[in-house]
């Protein structure tokens, strides 16, 4: 009986597609994300080994070719491992920037070969080839760019005058070259192809602001996914078309949401500066008390209910532990606290939940903005912990604030709001903030760390 080999191999994809969705939908929750990612990664790996046992062992370089494969493997697998141990939460933006490129290049490299190999043949599939190495080439590039402007390594913003005009000209001449090549194929076509994908990726994220990075990473990686699922169309396999679907869409669905969250359009995420200029914030009532960090602990200490707002902040200074140690110190004294999670605190998708987890902070005290917003005018007080913009009021009052509009926490409802941050750095945004100069708000200054070990020494020194 011959065994049926092309069906086994429709399964095991079946089975990878599988466990990708089943992955993703277990990366829903915080209780079950650790574990959706080892079943998405065991899809992956269902998805190679299928795609490396059933390659054509007549192909006269096979061995060679398999021999490379699996020290690339080797070689990313090694470096993967130890990037993704050592790299701090702050940096996560800018590694999942540098993988995401990867995954464009890979899918631009793959357009590369087809253009020459078997697959893509005929105006459909290398159509399909040259846009799928079109949008991943762009996300290689700009992904990259958006890399080196997270680390630091890059001038924030380029602008120049006509700048927009020179990326659209780049784009049409680089899609008159994926035409002309449709008409035949040549070295210099296809590497002008390639060089026009490229710098169209690196105009496209140069003018764009370092803050705004999050949301541009999240869209590249939608291309990046657009780009994979184009490129499993001409190899004709399906776990990477399903693969490229998914994060296409994730990725697609991702940026709207940052967006949203941000009530911010995507063409003003391209198009505008936000973040990097000095805003100002017009006049603003009021004067800015600062509070040791002692009293705040004790007033905590007396309190009926704490809401705790954390922000950028608090990643920045690590002090999730710190701050999870004095959570419980009130706990242990009849104090009912709570923790708000506006959606884009921080910068990038579940920061602070990511954050607060890694402290061990039990979800069931943790509740997103919509959750607990109605609550924040029953609580003692509203401790706000490295937050700036997502706890300011001019959002919900000041049409001519570039944040007017973006939902926010309603800490200020508070009886008493402590604001804990170094000093009069402004927020992502750059706009003062109006709370900071309410009757009702006192600043304890100081790194969020520093703090959080001080707030616990005065409680520990009232006793039980
Ligand atoms: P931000 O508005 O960025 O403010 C963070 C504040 O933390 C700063 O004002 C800073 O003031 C303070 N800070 C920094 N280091 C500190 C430290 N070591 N100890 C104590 N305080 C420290 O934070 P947010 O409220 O979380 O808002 C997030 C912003 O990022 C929003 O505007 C959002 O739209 C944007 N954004 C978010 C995302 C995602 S997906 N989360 C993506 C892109 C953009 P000092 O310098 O005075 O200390």
């Amino acid at each position: 009986m011959n065994f049926p080999i092309g069906l086994l191999i429709q399964a095991s994809y079946f089975a990878a597609a599988f466990l990708f969705i089943f992955g993703l939908k277990r990366m829903s929750s915080p209780v079950t994300a650790r574990g959706g990612i080892v079943w998405a990664g065991a899809g992956m790996v269902v998805a190679v080994l299928v795609s490396l046992a059933f390659a054509s062992p007549e192909n006269p370089q096979f061995k060679t070719n398999l021999a490379l494969i699996l020290i690339a493997l080797a070689v990313g697998n090694a470096w993967a491992w130890w990037q993704g141990r050592r790299v701090p939460m702050t940096s996560m933006p800018q590694m999942v920037a540098l993988y995401n490129g990867m995954g464009g290049g890979a899918a631009a490299a793959i357009a590369a070969v087809e253009l020459y190999g078997a697959h893509a043949q005929g105006y459909g599939p290398q159509g399909l080839a040259l846009l799928g190495a079109l949008i991943g080439g762009v996300s290689f590039s700009g992904s990259l760019v958006a890399w080196a402007k997270l680390e630091g390594k890059m001038q924030k913003s380029i602008r120049f005058s006509g700048q927009k005009i020179l990326n659209a000209l780049v784009l049409l001449a680089t899609l008159a070259v994926g035409v002309w090549i449709l008409g035949g194929l040549t070295e210099l076509k296809v590497s002008l192809f390639f060089a026009g994908a490229l710098a169209f990726g690196v105009l496209m994220t140069i003018p764009i602001g370092g803050a705004d990075m999050p949301v541009v990473i999240s869209l590249y990686n939608a291309f990046t996914g657009m780009a994979v699922g184009l490129e499993g169309f001409v190899l004709q396999n399906p776990a990477m078309i399903i693969a490229g679907v998914l994060v296409g869409s994730a990725g697609t669905l991702l940026t709207i949401l940052m967006a949203r969250a941000m009530n911010r359009s995507l063409a003003n995420i391209l198009f505008s500066n936000f973040g990097e200029v000095d805003v100002g914030g017009g006049e603003i009532a009021g004067t800015l008390k600062s509070a040791e960090a002692g009293d705040a602990a004790i007033q905590m200490r007396y309190a009926s209910k704490v809401i705790i707002a954390p922000g950028y902040g608090l990643a920045v200074a690590q002090a999730q532990h710190k701050l999870y140690e004095f959570v419980k110190l009130l706990q242990e004294r009849g104090v009912e606290v709570k923790f708000a999670i506006h959606p884009v605190a921080g910068r990038m998708p579940g920061h602070m939940n990511v954050l607060l987890a890694e402290a061990g902070v039990p979800y069931d005290i943790i509740f997103d903005m919509e959750d607990i917003n109605n609550e924040f005018k029953e609580a003692d007080v509203a401790l706000v912990i490295g937050a700036n913009d997502t706890v300011n009021p001019a959002a919900r009052t000041n049409k001519a604030s570039p944040i007017y509009g973006m939902p926010i926490l309603n800490v200020d409802q508070a009886k008493q709001v402590y604001v804990i941050k170094r000093g009069q750095g402004k927020g992502y945004s750059g706009v003062e903030n109006e709370l900071f100069y309410r009757d009702n708000c006192n600043m304890v200054y100081g790194d969020a760390q520093k703090v959080m070990v001080q707030m616990i020494q005065a409680v520990k020194e009232l006793g039980a």
